[in-house]
């Protein structure tokens, strides 16, 4: 069998007229990728891409996006399918390992998972000086960070079971520091997880059991809740993904790049949108108000922008949305809430929206953050917990991504280069002659 010729694509200066031909690499599906990494050998030039809307900083296998379809692909299984069939766990080892887990691995995979869920009993002590109004992000920062202080057996990035048990470490174990967040800020006793209880399930009741009292997970709160996980278990290489594997590729230890990556997260442009659209509804308030926040959203000399609408990648229907919007009417039904004015407000903002040119010729649609926000208040999480929620199913992906880049032979720190638009060399001046 003869070699395919490689593709390539020329690039010439059109001051010098010099061309140099740069190697086309092709993944299994998208859109094809130009190497630039001899760029700046051949030609003496970088690239610029300030937020890297054109650039990819890595090969990966997990998760593949089509934003122009609106598809969302986790190891080649789609969200539609993950969502309907398969569960958290099951996807978290999807994630972890590449391939669906047989009935032994899977039967494996849960011990190891429901027997690490309890954090070392120091960890209560290191909770205690937080003040009780932090925002729950800020201790997930702190808390996670510290795992590296606590866990020292699995801290060697090159031994592969030491990353293998990092990694369920970090999965068993962050529900649990979620939820000791929630219980800290309601002034409540921390609740020890529950061996007999399934993932997400298993998380409801340490947010919600009282030793006083027994609380009964509903099947219907724990599904949705389980649904929420897989849908935000990984979303290929977005803002927090992206810091997770460059604080990963210094070589750093994955606790502490988890850390990074909830704090990315944080943003209400990435995972703080949710927190953000319920605000955003309660200060809209009423149907009647909705044409004056959209003609703000509009308005280019107001900052205001339409929460959980638009997505750097989705230039259609965000899939996880729809899945989302369905999960909202079983939640609600469930929790005795025939109509939900946060949702009917919702609802018809979405319409009004997506019938306005504005938003139609900037593919402007509702995201992942659109919905998620009225599921976890109906489920009685405070606005504030939101994105720590976020945060607990992205820590599959998230170190899901670190394995396969610290796994990548050609690993190195990554290291992005500037154009320099500051002052040229000049003489320091004294103070007393400035
Ligand atoms: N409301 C009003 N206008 C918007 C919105 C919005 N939510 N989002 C984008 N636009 C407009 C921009 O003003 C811009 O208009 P212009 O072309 O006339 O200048 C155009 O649409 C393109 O927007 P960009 O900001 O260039 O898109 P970018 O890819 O940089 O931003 C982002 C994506 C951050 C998600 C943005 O759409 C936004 O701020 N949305 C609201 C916050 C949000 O919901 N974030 C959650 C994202 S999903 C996630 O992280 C899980």
């Amino acid at each position: 069998m003869t070699d395919q010729p490689k593709k390539t694509f020329t690039l010439t200066n059109d001051q010098t007229g010099e061309s140099i031909k740069l190697p086309v690499e092709e993944g299994t599906m998208g859109p094809a990728t130009i190497d630039i990494r001899t760029l700046y050998a051949q030609t003496g030039h970088f690239t610029l891409d300030p937020s890297f809307t054109a650039t990819g900083s890595c090969k990966s296998r997990i998760t593949y996006i089509d934003g122009e379809e609106g598809v969302l692909l986790h190891r080649g299984y789609s969200i539609e399918e993950l969502t309907e069939k398969s569960n958290a766990l099951e996807v978290a080892y999807l994630l972890l390992y590449g391939e669906l887990p047989s009935k032994e691995e899977m039967k494996e995979f849960d011990h190891n998972i429901t027997t690490h869920t309890l954090v070392h009993e120091q960890v209560h002590h290191f909770f205690r000086g937080f003040r009780r109004d932090a925002h729950p992000m800020a201790i997930m920062v702190a808390v996670v960070g510290a795992l590296a202080a606590f866990y020292h057996d699995s801290l060697d990035i090159w031994d592969v079971r030491q990353r293998e048990i990092s990694a369920h470490r970090l999965i068993a174990k962050i529900p649990t520091i979620a939820a000791m967040t929630y219980k800290y800020s309601q002034g409540q006793p921390f609740v020890y997880p529950k061996n007999d209880l399934g993932y997400a399930e298993n998380f409801l009741h340490m947010c919600f059991s009282l030793p006083v009292e027994d609380y009964k997970v509903s099947p219907v709160l724990a599904e949705a809740m389980d649904r929420i996980m897989i849908l935000h278990a990984d979303h290929e290489q977005n803002a927090s993904t992206s810091t997770v594997r460059i604080a990963g590729s210094s070589q750093a230890n994955p606790f502490t790049c988890i850390s990074s990556g909830i704090a990315s997260l944080w943003g209400p442009a990435h995972g703080g949108a949710n927190q953000a659209v319920l605000e955003m509804l309660a200060e809209i308030g009423t149907k009647d108000r909705i044409p004056e926040f959209i003609a703000r959203a509009k308005d280019k000399e107001d900052p205001f922008r339409l929460m959980g609408f638009g997505h750097r990648v989705y230039k259609n229907i965000d899939p996880r949305a729809t899945v989302l919007k369905d999960s909202c009417h079983d939640v609600l039904k469930e929790m005795g809430v025939e109509s939900d004015p946060t949702f009917e407000l919702a609802m018809e903002l979405e319409r009004i929206a997506l019938t306005d040119p504005y938003f139609i010729d900037r593919k402007l649609f509702p995201n992942v953050d659109f919905y998620s926000g009225i599921i976890l208040r109906a489920m009685g999480f405070p606005t504030e917990m939101f994105t720590v929620l976020f945060a607990v199913s992205r820590t599959v992906g998230w170190i899901s991504q670190w394995k396969e880049m610290i796994e990548e032979p050609s690993l190195r720190i990554g290291r992005p280069r500037q154009l320099y638009t500051g002052e040229t060399e000049r003489k320091y001046v004294g103070i007393g002659k400035r």
